[in-house]
């Protein structure tokens, strides 16, 4: 398959280009800084900021991608809750709206987005304690840009996956734990594995058995 990846500098993304390459996938990144990234067989990195429509246009033209996958993440200055939003506030909605904007002049390829529990349709469940630090925190600023991100593309008629990891920890691959779309029974203080969120990804993006979907995952 050819996939195009956006936010494979990062620390899922990373695994997930990973992951890719393992399963012998032609895989694309659009990174802002390439020197950031290692020379890979399979991988080819294309300077670009995913808000430019220009710059998401131009890396469809050459990698024509089958599949889209996004591990965006709009910063904050530090990983701590508290710490000051560093992100223009739709870092993703943008990016994504100029995937769904450009899929529509090529193939339309399927689009794979790592979002979190709690957006959408799983904020219900997320319990009240989490719910009062999201709101308190500035992590809310995240969840609102993956709320705009869900409401948009749905909206858009494009094919999706939604995948919606709980708080992740760093560790490889492990067996993973799928609840349905509105996370309900998700303990509160369950984790998940980056290598497992790559792995699911790429599943996500090879079959259509959770396209429309938006499942949450734990391991
Ligand atoms: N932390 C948790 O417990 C948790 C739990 C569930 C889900 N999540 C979700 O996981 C997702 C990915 O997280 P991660 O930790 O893998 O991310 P990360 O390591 O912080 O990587 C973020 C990616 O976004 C890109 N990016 C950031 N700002 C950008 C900008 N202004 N323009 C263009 N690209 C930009 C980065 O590119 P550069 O390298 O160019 O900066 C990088 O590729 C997030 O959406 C988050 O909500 C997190």
């Amino acid at each position: 398959m050819r996939v195009l990846i956006i936010g494979g500098s990062g620390r899922t993304g990373q695994l997930v280009i990973d992951v890719l390459l393992q399963r012998n996938h032609s895989v694309t990144a659009l990174v802002r800084d390439p020197s950031k990234m290692s020379t890979k067989t399979g991988l080819q990195t294309v300077a670009g900021t995913p808000t430019k429509q220009e710059d998401m246009r131009a890396v469809f033209s050459t990698s024509r991608p089958e599949v889209v996958i996004v591990t965006l993440s709009a910063p904050r200055a530090t990983d701590s809750p508290f710490a000051a939003v560093v992100s223009p506030p739709r870092l993703m909605a943008d990016s994504v709206a100029n995937v769904v904007t450009i899929t529509k002049e090529f193939q339309n390829p399927k689009i794979v987005i790592m979002q979190a529990f709690g957006v959408a349709e799983s904020w219900a469940n997320m319990g009240c304690v989490m719910q009062l630090l999201m709101k308190k925190s500035n992590v809310i600023y995240q969840y609102n840009d993956h709320n705009l991100v869900t409401e948009e593309t749905k909206k858009s008629g494009e094919n999706y996956v939604f995948v919606r990891p709980n708080r992740l920890v760093e560790g490889d691959a492990l067996k993973v734990k799928e609840w349905a779309n509105d996370g309900k029974g998700v303990p509160m203080l369950g984790t998940i594995s980056r290598g497992s969120v790559a792995k699911f990804l790429v599943d996500a993006a090879e079959s259509s058995t959770w396209d429309r979907t938006a499942p949450v995952i734990t391991n």
